[in-house]
Parts: C-alpha cells; structure tokens; sequence
C-alpha cells in the first residue's frame, strides 16, 4: 500500500515524499518519527517555541495562535507564542520563527544573520518558503523557519503546515476529527510553494436560503439578524468562512448578497475580513464594493438607471469606495439592471463606457496615492454583457475581465489568443450551484471533480488565471468540489486527467485517516455520486427519467446506487464514533439522500406503469414512494441533528417535485398510482409484462398495439448479440387473488430462468429471465411459450407468446463490437485505432461525463489548433452490423458528446465529423450559433442538453450489413465524445442509450 502512494505522488510530478498522508497534491514536509534530517515541532512531550514579530500583519498574528493550537490539537501540547527581536532573544535551544519578508523585522534578522538567500521569494505573491536555518540568529543553534513574501504566503505557509499535521481545513466546517501523533517533525529541508497558478481563488455564498440563512440565523445571532437588512451574516458567521478559506489557500471573496449587505449587516465584516487577509468582492451585478438589491433599496433614491440617476448613484459609489478604501478590496465594475436583468438595451454600450469611466474616476479620487492601475478592478461579462463586449464595449486594459461560466459548469469563452495581453488578464466564474433555467440546483453535490478539471485546465491553457471564483451556493454540503477548485488553482500543475481521481483517494486519506484500500473506495462513492447527480441534477429527476421498460435502465441505475450505498454504509459502520459525523456529512448523506430521491421517482414511475398494466404491484411501488418520500425527511432530519444540532437548518432545502424552474414552496410526494387490491382484473389473475413494451397481457392495453385491443400475439426477439444475454418477461397478479405459474414452450432451445412459480399478494410481481441455446438454433427459428395462471376456484388463464430467435454471427476473424439488438453502443474510450496528428491524440478523460469517461482531443494548450474533417486526429471503431434501418441501407450514428460551449468565439463553433470506411466525412456543428451573451436554443428546457447534460450528434449514413470502421475527427478542440450509438432499427427510447455491445 505503501508504493501505491509513492506512486501516485510520482503522478503528481512531486519527488518529495515522506510518511505523510495528510496533504493533498502538496510538497509534504512533516514527519511523524524523528530521523537526522527532521526538526522537532513535538516531542517526548516538549513544544518548540514560535517565535513572532510584533510588527508582522495582524493577520499572521493570527493565523500564528491558529497554528499553535493545531499544533496543540495533534499532539496535546500546546507551543508557547510570543513576539521577541535578536537582541531580546529569550534563552532557547531551538525555535521555530514565523514571519513575513518586507514585514516582519525578526525575518529580517534571521536574513542577515544566516546569510539566507531570499531573492527566490522577493516579490512573489502568495509564496513561501520554510526550512531548518542553523544558528539563525545569535545565540539560537537551530530554528525551523518559516517566511512568506507577503501577508499570505505566510498566512497559507502555516495552514500548509497544519494541514500536514493532521488538522483538516474542514475541521469545524464539516467535524473532520485531527489526527494525534504525540511526535511531530518537520524535515529539515521543508517546503515551499511558489506563486499559486490563479492570482485571486475565492468563493461566492450565494442563493443562500433557506439552509445557510436559517443555519447561520440560529447559530450566530440571537433570533434576529442585522438592524437594517435582518441578515445574519455578521462577523461571529464570517470568522468561521474567512479562517476556513485561508486554511483551503483561498484569498478572495463574494458574500452573501440576496437579503444582506457585507459592510451593512455587520460594520466588523470588512474589518475582519482585511485583518484576516481576505480581498473581498462583491458579485458581478454589485459594483463597487457595493451591495446590490440590498443596499439601494436601503440608501437608494431615485431609479437604479445610471441614465437617469448619475449624480445619484455616482455618489452612492463614492461613499462605499470610502468605506472600503484601507481594505483589500478587488472593485467590481460596471452595473446591471435591477434584479441582476440587463440595463435598458437602447444604448447600453455608451452608457456602461460612461460607467466605468465614472468608476474610475471614484477610485482615482477616493483611493488617492495609488495608482488607479494598481488597484485590483474586475468586470464580468455574465449574460448579456459578454454581449456588450463581443460589440466592442472595452474596460481599461488594466480590469481583469470575468469570463463566466452557463451556470451549468461550461465556460462560455475564454480569451482568444489576441486577448490574452492585457495587463489585467482574465479570469473566470463557475457554478457549482445555481438559481434559475432550466431548473435550480441548490440541494446536494452534483458536480464532477472531472468536469471541473476540464474545464479549468482550459481555463490555465488559456490564460483566464488571474481570478476563479466559485459560486458554491449555501457552501455546504460542497466541501470536496470546493477544495478541488481552490486546489487547482493553487498548483494547476499538478493535476491532469489521470490523477483527479487521486485527489479524492487523498483527501478520503486525510479526513479519515483511513487505509489507501478505502480511501479508493471512498473515491468511487463520490465518483458515482457526482457522476450520476451530474448527469441528471436530482431536481430534473421525474418518474420516467431512466427508461422504465426498455435496455433495464432504471433497474441498472437503481442497482449501481444501491450498491454504492451498500458501499457508503459499510464504510460508514466500520469508522470509530469520532468520525462518523464527517464522513455522514461529506459522503454518506449525499449517497443516501441522492439515492433516495432516486429511488422515490423510479418506484413512482412504476407505479404508473404497473397500474397502467392493471398489476396488483402498483401498490407496492405507491407504498415504497410514500415511505422514501419519509425516509428523505429522515435523512435531513439526520443531518441536522448531528452533533447535537450542529448542523441545524443545512438541508432545508426543498428539492422534490419542482413546478417550474423555482424551488418548491415544500417537498411534495411524486404521484403515485394504485389499483383497488380488493378487486380483480377484467382479464383474470394472471397478469404479464414484456421487456421492451409498456403493453399488458392478456385483455386490452393502448401500448399492446395501435389500435389497443384485438392487436397481435406478443413476441420477443433474440438476437445472438443482446446485451444482456437474455430477455424478460414480468409475471404479476391482476388483483387479490394468489395464483400458480407456469411457463412451457414448444422447442428445447429456450431456457426460463424459473419455469414455475407463485404469484401473492405479498410477492405480487416476479420476473422470469428467458434465454436462447445458440448451439440449437440455425438462422432464424420461432417458437412459442405459453404462461399458465392456475388460481384457486378460477378456471385457468393463459397467455400465447412468440419467440423469434436470430441466431447472428459476425466472422470469426472480425474484432470488434457486434450489432445486437437492432444496436451498436460503443463507449468513446473503447476505440479501435488512435491516430495522433501533429503530437495531438483523442485521450480518456477517465471518470469524464454520463457513463464511462470522455475522449478529446490532447492536449489542448492556448494555441488553439483545429483541423480541415479528415485531416486531424482520429478515432476508429471496428463494428459489425446484420440489419439496416427498415432495409434500407442506412444506419443512424449518434455520438454523444459534452453540453462544452463555442469558447472560442463564433467563427470557431464547435464541430465534429464523422464518416464509415472510406466515405466522406460529414460535419456538425453541434452547438447553434448564439446571439452574443446568450445560449442557443436547445440549451434550455427540460430536455435540453444542459438538463441532459449531453448534446446528441445525429448523422445518418450509407452503411450496408456487414463489418465496418467509424471514424471520429478532430475538428475543433475541447470537444468531449462520451458515447456513440450506431441505430439498425432497434433503438428505443432511453436516457442512457443502449448498454455497450459484445465487443469480439
Ligand atoms: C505580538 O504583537 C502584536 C502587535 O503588538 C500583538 O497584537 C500580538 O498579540 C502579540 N503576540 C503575542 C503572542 O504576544
């Protein structure tokens, strides 16, 4: 197990290694024996002084009492803290000396003394460096040094450090229990870190009730909120962010905006805020420092329309630059309309130039002595105002332009290659929780890690690295995909598609503190999870999601969560008491809740269904939604009594049965279906279903024919190649009356999974598996099975069913995937052939998207290559088809690929092309061209493809019977295939697509 973690860590391109598990992707220097080359922190019950300067930044200050009490938290004793200088040095044998370069003079003390070579560190923003310095200072032999260029490089060269010790960022936020060790070391040649990948990595609080609100509201105030706004964002909440944040090497912040007001709710927040070392913000819509509804519903006179009101609002923005004018503050510029709408459009361009020049001119005036260029100023260009810029309208060279995301997690733009000199650079907004179309998604996590990394390493490809903001919704429950997000962009470097998965084994690691071997368990529970809330957020969810008849999708969904929770509560049981509450809130609640709502629609779809078909076991699925339905409120109820109510109020969220794109007013029961038990069916006892058939057998059913009645005996094909191997048949009782089944047939090929059985009104449903013995069957054979019911005092019922058996073969020297059932699936990663052109190759996006994973092409620097179709890079599918649609001689081919937008620019829409054998390749562009700022049409709605989370490329093509090779080409990069279905004329209905075909 050992050299699995050498391994990995040889993955993240780090050479340094020790015993430590308890970093994610950093350099790790903590150890928890003592060799020649550590320095003690702890031992046989001695702390080592932390020695400060008093004239470091209060925020290192403390930050340092943090420290210390970390170091207490591991190993029980706590380090004596006190500020000293060179000439007052108390007597001691070693020390560990904490301090900021250009700030600290005791730093600057130990650079002279010791000769230490600091122009590495000069001037680099947020970096650090931290080591054992001999005989650093007169009189001291040793001390292990920790320096940071600035505020907080020395604010995250500590929290670096804590973390390694085994005190998680997320103790409080999520209770993830500190691992002790009584020793604690460092190595002597310690860590450091250079400059983060991103300038300014922070979180936005948004859409904050009900949970966040009414959580905070009981907490940290007294009944009531703030005077003026009710909020209870007050500076008791923010402490608990802002420590959480430096901790996660976060420096940049949005708060809470919908009912509050930063500097309004709480005059301490902005102080706080600066004297913990955070550079606050405020969101796209809310310029100049400026909360916006709140604060101009407040102090507003007049219309919120800078045409109108200029002298107004011109002011307005004067007293909050004055208010903030000491505080690290990165300014929002520009405006939008009131309610986050787009201004007025009639000219929208001049008025918002005229804007931002104002603007200017109020930080110029304001904030006098600085450079107006030197202060950090960033404009959005969310919605319409990417518009606005596609138009023409400029900031100053020196704003860092906000590209933002469709709020789904695919980036709309990045800078072009022409755009990327600008002094102020890019940068870029991303949700992982969103209010608004086609649906909110706000309740639970439902964001892949994978897809994040995509789409941010574009972001660093592409130079949109000078801001990230997230908007994480109520903060919880996000905590990995958070810390993934800020770790990114802290060491961009270090992650690639093949070791994301690794930064969750190592997180399970650390938080924990448990075995590699569980860890990687850990990591596939949270990749179904966020895969399959992903592919489907939980609030689009309804009754007939997952196909409830056709290639067993909802079973097969049902199954993977029910293992998955298996997985979750084993896990769970196996961990000491300390650690349930962390591993309930960061991994087993989401399983669980997930799985439950998913469970409640499949069941209430069967429930329909059953009814529909005049089967007693309606009512067992009614009854199975209505204690789920239960059961969710159990599970939120679990999670708000943890730990005494820690976490009271977190999961109000309603998240069932959405009628419109707003969340519910409350949970609501999906419908449910029954029939009356007491009463029998027209058509008897005996009641059956076929797989790929909503229909009912025997009497009337719409879904049996056209017409409903009088139709055609019911048959099953088979096919050598199916899926699964065989097909189902559903027995079920027509009403209360128990009876025997049998099922016999006229030829010694078929074989039931179970030829006789009982159907009760206690186990009113069974499903009897069919297969075919190839060995017999020559070319096309029929046969017919006949289903007996023989219930109590009833005459006996039966029904006639045929079988056609195709007994398919694909040439023995053919590799590849087979048609079966009228298909041809084929996972994307699963090719053929690989042809790379100019050092550019399809590659796996492992864990990527629906199903399986992705390919795109790789890599994908800035420099944004493309090809003519048929002169990229290639992928290539041997497949074998026996059918054509309807005879004749086409097929469909649908390749699946990623909701990913025209990032770069109309002119270079995102397209594909595809061709069979020798045949020309044909083209799509698969994303519609869109009026600036605004997505196409097919994005939205309720089977768009963000609510599917998947765009379907449709072509169809000459393809005779017979073996075949698919060709997929590069286009355009950043194009991301899933899956691809090849339609003989078998298709049906489902969200999925087929299961994978036998590949021979
Ligand atoms: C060090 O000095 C600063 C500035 O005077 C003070 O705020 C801080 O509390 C002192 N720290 C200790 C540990 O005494």
């Amino acid at each position: 197990m050992f050299y699995s973690w050498r391994w990995y860590y040889a993955l993240a391109g780090l050479v340094a290694f020790t015993d430590s598990v308890l970093a994610i992707g950093q350099a790790s220097c903590v150890a928890f024996k003592s060799s020649a080359s550590t320095f003690s922190i702890v031992s046989n019950g001695k702390g080592t002084p932390i020695l400060l300067s008093s004239d470091d930044w209060p925020g290192v200050q403390r930050a340092a009492i943090d420290f210390a009490s970390d170091i207490q938290k591991v190993t029980g004793v706590k380090p004596t803290l006190s500020n000293v200088t060179a000439d007052k040095l108390p007597k001691l044998s070693s020390a560990i000396i904490v301090g900021t370069l250009g700030k600290s003079s005791l730093i600057q003390q130990v650079v002279l003394h010791a000769n230490l070579s600091v122009s590495a560190l000069e001037g680099q923003w947020e970096s650090f460096i931290a080591k054992e310095v001999k005989n650093p200072l007169p009189g001291l032999s040793s001390a292990y040094v920790i320096i940071g260029a600035d505020k907080r490089g020395s604010i995250f060269a500590m929290y670096d450090h804590s973390e390694q010790f085994g005190v998680s960022p997320w103790y409080w936020w999520a209770d993830v229990p500190t691992t002790t060790n009584s020793q604690l070391f460092v190595t002597s040649e310690g860590c450091a870190h250079g400059s983060p990948s991103v300038k300014y990595r922070g979180l936005f609080l948004n859409d904050e009730q009900p949970s966040l609100q009414n959580w905070a509201m009981e907490k940290f105030t007294n009944g009531t909120g703030a005077a003026l706004t009710g909020s209870p964002f007050n500076h008791f909440f923010y402490a608990n962010v802002f420590e959480l944040l430096l901790r996660l090497k976060a420096n940049y912040f949005w708060p809470a905006q919908w009912s509050s007001a930063f500097y309004v709710d709480d005059t301490m927040n902005g102080f706080l805020a600066d004297f913990y070392g955070i550079v606050m913000g405020t969101s796209h819509e809310e310029p100049m420092a400026r909360s916006i509804p709140v604060e101009w519903t407040l102090f507003g006179v007049g219309p919120w329309d800078y045409s109108e009101n200029a002298d107004f609002i011109y002011q307005f923005w004067v007293n909050s630059t004055e208010r903030v004018k000491n505080f690290e503050t990165l300014f929002t510029l520009g405006m939008r309309g009131d309610g986050d709408l787009p201004l007025s459009q009639d000219g929208s361009i001049q008025l918002l130039e005229t804007i931002i020049a104002n603007q200017t001119t109020i930080l110029e005036t304001v904030i006098n002595g600085t450079n107006v260029e030197d202060i950090p100023q960033m404009w959005c260009l969310y919605k319409e105002v990417e518009g606005y810029y596609d138009n023409g309208l400029r900031a100053p060279d020196y704003v860092t332009l906000l590209w933002t995301d469709d709020n789904w997690g695919n980036i709309r733009r990045f800078p072009l290659i022409d755009e990327r000199n600008r002094t102020g650079g890019a940068g870029v907004y991303y949700h992982y929780d969103y209010v608004g179309d086609p649906r909110d998604y706000k309740w639970i996590t439902s964001s892949q890690i994978e897809k994040t990394h995509e789409q941010l390493s574009l972001a660093i490809a592409r130079q949109a690295d000078r801001i990230w903001i997230l908007n994480v919704g109520d903060l919880k429950p996000y905590e990995l995909g958070i810390e993934f997000f800020l770790t990114y962009g802290w060491n961009a470097s270090v992650w690639n598609p093949n070791n994301v998965n690794t930064f969750v084994t190592s997180w399970a690691q650390r938080e924990f503190d448990m075995s590699p071997a569980d860890a990687l368990l850990v990591s596939h529970i949270i990749a179904n999870v966020t895969r399959w809330n992903n592919r489907r957020k939980p609030e689009l969810l309804n009754s007939t999601t997952y196909s409830l008849t056709n290639y067993r999708e909802a079973e097969t969904v049902l199954a993977n969560w029910q293992a998955t929770s298996d997985l979750s509560t084993s896990l769970y049981n196996s961990l000491s008491s300390d650690k349930k509450a962390a591993f309930f809130e960061l991994v087993h609640h989401p399983v669980q809740a997930s799985f439950t709502v998913q469970n409640m629609w499949i069941a209430s779809g069967f429930s329909a269904l059953r009814a529909s078909q005049a089967m007693l076991s309606a009512n067992g699925y009614a009854d199975q939604v209505e204690d789920l339905f239960a059961q969710d409120y159990e599970f939120e109820q679990q999670y708000h009594q943890l730990l005494d109510g820690k976490w009271d109020h977190m999961m109000d969220q309603t998240h069932v049965m959405y009628y419109y794109w707003q969340q519910p007013q409350a949970n609501t029961m999906p419908p449910v279906t029954r029939v009356q038990a007491k009463k029998q069916a027209l058509a008897g006892p005996l009641r059956m279903g076929l797989e790929g058939s909503l229909g009912a057998w025997p009497g009337d059913n719409p879904n049996q024919c056209a017409q409903g009645y009088s139709c055609p005996t019911p048959a099953l094909t088979f096919d050598t190649y199916l899926p699964f191997g065989n097909r189902y048949i559903d027995i079920g009782a027509g009403g209360p009356s128990s009876f025997k089944f049998s099922l016999t047939s006229n030829v010694t090929w078929l074989h039931f999974s179970t030829a006789a059985g009982t159907i009760t009104t206690d186990a009113p449903e069974q499903r009897v598996y069919v297969s075919v013995d190839w060995s017999k069957v020559t070319g096309v054979e029929n046969a017919a099975i006949l289903i007996t019911g023989n219930a109590t005092g009833q005459p006996s019922t039966s029904q006639p069913l045929l079988v056609v058996a195709n007994h398919t073969v694909a040439p023995s020297d053919f590799r590849g995937f087979v048609e079966g059932d009228g298909a041809v699936s084929i996972e994307a990663a699963h090719a053929s052939r690989n042809t790379s052109v100019d050092g550019i190759t399809w590659s796996e996006l492992p864990g990527y998207g629906r199903t399986a994973s992705g390919i795109t092409p790789w890599p994908r620097g800035g420099d944004e290559k493309n090809f003519t179709a048929g002169s990229g890079p290639s992928v290539e599918y041997d497949f074998y088809t026996f059918n054509t649609l309807g005879g004749g001689g086409n097929v469909t081919v649908t390749t699946f690929v990623a909701p990913t937008l025209n990032a770069l620019g109309d002119d270079r829409a995102l397209k594909i092309a595809v061709s069979v054998d020798s045949g020309e390749p044909v083209i799509t562009q698969f994303i519609a061209d869109e009026v600036p700022g605004s997505v196409p049409p097919d994005w939205d709605g309720l089977d768009g493809f963000i609510a599917n989370s998947i765009v379907s490329v449709v072509n169809t093509l000459d393809v005779a019977p017979g073996a075949h090779t698919l060709k997929i080409w590069m286009i355009e990069p950043t194009v991301i295939v899933e899956k691809i279905v090849i339609n003989t004329g078998g298709v049906l209905p489902s969200y999925l697509g087929p299961p994978e075909s036998i590949k021979v």
